[in-house]
């Protein structure tokens, strides 16, 4: 499983989108047998993740987090990457799984580091 207390930021809301996106891509590595229910799985992976990408830009925006900029760079290249892998899985290319995995690394690194300094700057300077 993919979520866990580690990731947590403090931030109710990001937590809840995070720990909702996380979920979506266990089922994708658990439907990898299943290819429909992968794909329902993996669309509404993306659904969230767009939501989520847009509802941490707009909190960095409205707490003038210095770098933003950059952080949103790396959520287009996330979504990027993930649109192409989406692309081969519906072309058979990949599976499910193997994207659920390269998932796994992608988010948990994300969280840990960029939303992390997001959190921490936002906390510190009381703009929830
Ligand atoms: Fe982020
Ligand atoms: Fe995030």
């Amino acid at each position: 499983m993919i979520w866990s207390s580690d990731l947590t930021l403090g931030i109710h809301h990001i937590d809840r989108q995070h720990e909702r996106i996380c979920r979506f891509a266990d089922l994708l590595q658990l439907a990898s047998r299943d290819r429909t229910v992968a794909r329902l799985a993996l669309d509404f992976m993306f659904d969230h993740m767009a939501e989520h990408f847009v509802d941490e830009e707009d909190l960095m925006n409205t707490s003038n987090y210095p770098a933003r900029l950059e952080h949103q760079r790396l959520h287009i290249q996330g979504f990027d990457r993930f649109v192409q892998l989406r692309a081969q899985f519906l072309a058979g290319k990949v599976s499910s799984e193997q994207i659920a995995e390269s998932f796994h690394g992608w988010v948990e690194d994300h969280i840990l580091r960029e939303d992390k300094k997001l959190a921490i700057f936002i906390q510190g300077s009381s703009h929830v």
